[in-house]
């Protein structure tokens, strides 16, 4: 036994070493541009974000950058193949945790990882083969996570188990309606009060107890893990991981609670934000003598507050109906204008070995994004519970939050045209690792979550007031103008409207130039550039026409929002158009980032870099924009102005 473990050892220190060469040649162009950010832009970085930084000094150190110029844990095999003098990495790492780590990678080398024809997959770059992301080994965890500006570290490693079995779906269960929180019974009250009490009352060492539950959010948010195998950090944020990870999340969390109150009827209710109805934060959360209170929540935004869906991490000067117009437009732009692939409403493709965070839907920017931060409380030092992704899971509203952005998955399925499921096998077969209701640690796939009534579950049946909350186009809102037929425009009066527009449009675009012959691609105050678009859609086609912010670059632990606007013309030269909210014809989306703590990058930086892509065929349709050879973009950055964003490029795709 002695001799094949140590014949395998050896092998697969060769074979890590061809892998790194492969890989690092994939990946070089990105970490350059990682480079480019902390060294040409140093003058543009806030105290925070300097801050920032130096964060996690708690956790194993990374290596320097290697001639693969990507950053590598100083202790793993692949690093002692970078530095060609060997080194003592030993002095470099957690004495438990990591040589744990690096033998047990050893092992998986030489052992398991067999695949196909005899060869290690590792032989292969991981991103080139193409398989579905695999559940992180719990036994490989970082610790301590240091949320940084003076909150205590956290410990989120969930317990490791010796056997994993695979979930099969539920046969014994009723089927379940998840209700609206604003009206839930209150024999429902009582019973969901109840199951919480016993939930915190578990055994600390229980993976199900109530600390554990958002030590799950922690652990697969928060770089606690690596993807297996490869020093890349395991996201489930900022993908198309976002929707069905949550959605397995919410199942176990559910079935955990009834089980303690041995009620399989038992559900989450859903925080119905969206609506009428459930626009402020539901009373059932508010009982400070409740289980399901929680104290770390904007003082500001109890109820009746009504929740701003666009919230810029400022208070609104808007009345509440004002509020709940331009709420409805956003949910319009997320659900119905600005979604009609699977790509944008979903997020984009993460499949094994992928560098984290390759860009994500309308819905996970915002109102996921915006709600989660608008909730927490920005006394704390990270706006804890919910405005940071390590404590979210702490707060019981977190879980009604996330049944809600369920809710819209389902509902955006059944708003037609290409809405539909993505059918990649690289999504369906990608898995995730959950403690069930019994404590066992079971294997799901994400092909399993697709339907929720195989999950045995479904959505209290509520309007979906923004369904046509379209906004008012520019040849059409002037109410002084709207005499003709039924209320509209004069057809005559509607056409002098339409050509006044365009010559604005043309006078706009005349003083701008492309994004690219901008100096650097830091984005500090509002800026404006010309899109070239290269050939026309129309919103109806096939084709959507998608605008694409290439490489966006933020501090992952801080909370960041900018809107992006088309043909927003400043009429008076007052230059107040970052005035301007998402209830606008000219709005077109928003990139958002809910802090979380990522993998550190060379010195200690922690940078998630995104795609952004927005579809704009509708947006275009309706500033009658359409036929033009290029439209002008206005990014507002929103919130503290001294937190460094950067963008690479601006383009169009289609799809
Ligand atoms: Cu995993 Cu709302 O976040």
């Amino acid at each position: 036994l002695s001799l094949s473990l140590s014949l395998s050892l050896s092998v697969s220190m060769g074979i890590a070493a061809q892998h790194l060469a492969l890989s690092s040649s994939l990946i070089r162009d990105n970490p350059a541009s990682f480079l480019s950010y902390s060294t040409s832009s140093q003058a543009l970085i806030s105290p925070a974000f300097r801050r920032a930084a130096s964060k996690r000094a708690g956790a194993p150190r990374l290596g320097t950058l290697g001639p693969g110029r990507w950053p590598v844990p100083a202790s793993s095999p692949i690093s002692a193949a970078l530095h060609e003098s060997g080194g003592d990495n030993s002095n470099n790492a957690d004495p438990v945790e990591l040589n744990g780590a690096l033998d047990r990678r050893q092992l998986l080398l030489g052992s398991s990882s067999l695949g196909i024809a005899g060869l290690p997959s590792l032989l292969l770059p991981q991103s080139a083969l193409g398989s579905p992301v695999q559940p992180p080994d719990l036994k490989l965890c970082t610790t301590p996570i240091d949320p940084g500006n003076g909150a205590p570290s956290v410990n989120c490693c969930l317990p490791v188990s010796t056997t994993i079995t695979d979930f099969k779906l539920p046969t014994n269960l009723p089927m379940r309606t998840r209700l609206s929180a604003h009206q839930v019974p209150s024999s429902y009250i009582a019973k969901y009060n109840q199951a919480y009490k016993l939930l915190r009352e578990l055994p600390a060492s229980d993976p199900r107890q109530y600390s554990q539950q958002a030590n799950v959010h922690c652990a697969f948010c928060d770089a606690a893990y690596d993807v297996n195998g490869t020093q890349i950090e395991y996201q489930v944020h900022n993908s198309w991981l976002f929707f069905p990870w949550h959605r397995w999340y919410l199942y176990f969390h559910e079935r955990i609670l009834a089980t303690l109150i041995k009620d399989d009827t038992f559900t989450l209710p859903f925080w119905n934000w969206d609506s009428a109805t459930g626009y402020t934060l539901p009373p059932i959360y508010n009982d400070s003598k409740s289980s399901l209170y929680n104290a770390n929540r904007n003082p500001l935004h109890r109820t009746p507050a009504v929740v701003d869906l666009n919230y810029n991490f400022t208070e609104s000067n808007s009345s509440a109906a004002a509020l709940l117009a331009a709420n409805n437009t956003l949910m319009y732009r997320q659900m119905v204008s600005n979604s009609k692939t699977p790509s944008l409403f979903f997020g984009q493709s993460y499949r094994q070995g992928d560098e984290p965070n390759p860009g994500a839907g309308t819905i996970e920017n915002l109102p996921h994004g915006t709600v989660h931060v608008w909730t927490g409380n920005p006394a704390n030092p990270n706006d804890e519970d919910m405005g940071t992704f390590y404590s979210a899971g702490r707060d019981p509203i977190f879980h009604a939050h996330h049944s809600n952005i369920d809710r819209l998955w389902e509902v955006w399925k059944s708003l037609g045209g290409r809405r539909q499921d993505l059918t990649d096998s690289d999504y369906l077969n990608a898995t995730f690792l959950f403690y069930d209701e019994n404590a066992k640690l079971v294997r799901v796939r994400i092909g399993d979550a697709l339907d929720t009534t195989k999950l045995a579950y479904k959505y209290q049946d509520v309007p979906n007031g923004w369904l046509n909350a379209a906004p008012r186009s520019r040849t059409s809102s002037d109410t002084a103008v709207n005499f003709g037929p039924g209320g509209g425009p004069h057809p005559a009066m509607a056409g002098r409207l339409r050509e006044k527009l365009k010559e604005k449009y043309r006078k706009f675009k005349a003083g701008l130039k492309e994004f690219k012959e901008r100096a650097s691609g830091n984005i500090d105050k509002k800026e404006r550039a010309l899109v070239k678009r290269p050939r026309k859609v129309r919103a109806d086609d096939f084709d959507e026409e998608i605008l694409v912010l290439e490489g966006v670059r933020v501090a992952s632990d801080e909370k960041i929002k900018f809107d992006v606007y088309i043909n927003l013309v400043d009429d008076d030269d007052d230059d107040d158009d970052d005035k301007v909210g998402c209830d606008v014809p000219e709005y077109a989306g928003s990139f958002v980032n809910v802090p979380h703590m990522g993998m550190k990058m060379g010195e200690g930086r922690s940078v998630r870099k995104s795609n952004f892509r927005i579809g704009i065929g509708e947006v275009l349709k309706e500033l009658d924009a359409e036929d033009d050879d290029d439209f002008a973009i206005t990014i507002v950055p929103r919130g503290k102005p001294s937190v460094p964003i950067s963008i690479d490029n601006v383009r169009i795709e289609y799809e």
